[in-house]
């Protein structure tokens, strides 16, 4: 979400193993019917609109306009915003917020709790599922011997005490807490890894012109093959953090 710009084409389709895993965290959130649910970092839509077919009131938003655009092409019924995780506000406040492979991206995690708990009304519920502790550390790693540098990480990847103890700082209880391996399958075969790098990893290479960025991508490949690479395809190191937790009344 924030600071990170996204091609919608490619996040829609090449990418969209994103919003397909999100699907089961929709289980998690069990929607009910005329629940006003919003979903922070909509991406696309694809989400909001499965939690609108649950029967909930579902609104969208997000930080990049080009996403919002296309997520209200995708969905004209639905209603979705541009706004930044850090500091957005609502009108109304809603039963649930839910959130799928976004808060990584947000580099102030408490400014986030912050809007979320107000958006919330008393006993409303927050669902999240996004990188914690270790994710995709094989990459991170790869891309750091490669490059000679060491602490590129720039996501965010807590722990499940650290992002516990945020939410319980401002006045959430935490009903539900997880950390667990998902290895990811990478599509499109031998340019899956490098596909994702360049789609979500481009920061490592800001630096970098094109010819450089495909050079240090061949050798990272090289460098993980034996770790990532099988049956004719990547498979990324994810590790997802999953969390309900209730606004206190
Ligand atoms: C994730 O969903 O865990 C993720 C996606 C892109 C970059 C880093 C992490």
């Amino acid at each position: 979400m924030a600071n990170q710009t996204w091609d919608v084409d490619r996040y829609q389709g090449q990418h969209s193993f994103v919003w397909h895993y999100g699907a089961s965290l929709i289980e998690l959130l069990s929607p009910q019917p005329q629940e006003r649910i919003l979903d922070l970092g909509c991406g696309t839509g694809q989400l909001t609109q499965q939690i609108a077919e649950r029967g909930a009131i579902a609104d969208g938003i997000d930080a990049d306009p080009a996403m919002v655009a296309q997520a209200q092409q995708n969905y004209p019924a639905l209603h979705f915003y541009v706004a930044d995780a850090q500091q957005f506000t609502v009108e109304t406040t809603y039963d649930a917020v839910f959130s799928n492979a976004t808060l990584h991206w947000i580099a102030e995690p408490a400014a986030v709790i912050d809007c979320v708990h107000e958006a919330l009304k008393p006993g409303g519920r927050f669902v999240a599922e996004f990188g914690g502790q270790g994710n995709v550390q094989t990459i991170i790693a790869g891309v750091e011997a490669v490059l000679g540098q060491s602490g590129l990480n720039f996501w965010y990847f807590p722990s499940v005490a650290a992002y516990a103890a945020l939410l319980e700082a401002q006045g959430f209880e935490v009903t539900y807490a997880a950390l667990f391996d998902r290895p990811t399958p990478l599509t499109d075969g031998d340019r899956g890894l490098a596909n994702w790098l360049k789609m979500f990893g481009n920061r490592f290479f800001q630096h970098c012109n094109e010819a450089e960025t495909e050079q240090i991508i061949q050798q990272v490949e090289q460098l993980l093959r034996p770790k990532l690479y099988q049956n004719k395809g990547w498979i990324a190191d994810y590790r997802r953090l999953r969390i309900t937790a209730t606004k206190m009344p």
